[in-house]
């Protein structure tokens, strides 16, 4: 069954906790945290103290996406600030493998996510260690963005590296212009955690957008 996860950087941010417990009613499966920082992206969104405060309006897991330089600094606030797993960028992390370790280490399963511009092979050497693979299907920093159609390719290319290895149990995640005109195109590359945004947020019925989502879109 395809995991969604509605991201929060698309709610009104007056009314957080609020915007996550509709989701939870909304019958979204985990809530996709995007922290940026800045620097590493072109936008500033907020961090463990924000987290924190809205932990407790849903039980559904905190999915958290660092779109920030340096993560393995503060994987630690994350956690306490109540993440559940954490996702960092292969581009932010000189000693990737370490990151990923560090993460693993405190109990929480850890992901990679690569921007459209990096290439599937940095996945490699690291593909056994991970719970999850995000595919940036846009160029990440703002909600709203056009999804990406060589994310297709690389989609496909994870998918059968990790089915050649047997790691069926890692999560493929994508992120970005995820709708439901382009749902079912990820659905089948292979992709199994479908984050959205404004596809979630934007929609009148927000149940409505998720189920919908869930079964592949207009398909
Ligand atoms: C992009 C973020 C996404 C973004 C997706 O930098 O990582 O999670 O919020 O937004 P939509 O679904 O509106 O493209
Ligand atoms: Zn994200």
């Amino acid at each position: 069954m395809t995991i969604i996860a509605p991201s929060i950087l698309s709610a009104d941010f007056a009314k957080l906790g609020d915007e996550i417990k509709v989701i939870e009613q909304a019958g979204g499966d985990w809530i996709h945290i995007d922290v940026m920082d800045g620097h590493f992206v072109p936008n500033l969104t907020f961090g463990p103290p924000v987290i924190s405060a809205v932990r407790s309006a849903t039980a559904l897991p905190f999915d958290v996406h660092l779109m920030i330089e340096r993560p393995e600094l503060s994987i630690e606030d994350y956690i306490a600030a109540g993440a559940d797993r954490i996702t960092v960028h292969a581009e932010a992390c000189t000693h990737l493998h370490r990151t990923v370790h560090s993460i693993k280490e405190k109990g929480l399963p850890a992901g990679v996510a690569i921007n459209p511009g990096t290439s599937v092979a940095v996945l490699e050497p690291i593909i056994h260690d991970l719970d999850l693979i995000l595919i940036m299907t846009v160029n990440p920093g703002f909600g709203g963005q056009s999804f990406i159609p060589y994310s297709l390719v690389k989609l496909r290319q994870v998918r059968s590296m990790l089915d050649e290895r047997g790691l069926q149990h890692v999560h493929l995640q994508v992120d970005g212009g995820i709708n439901l005109e382009t749902a079912a195109a990820v659905i089948e590359a292979g992709a199994d955690v479908l984050v959205a945004g404004n596809a979630v947020f934007g929609a009148k019925d927000r149940a409505a957008a998720i189920s919908g989502l869930r079964l592949g879109g207009t398909k």
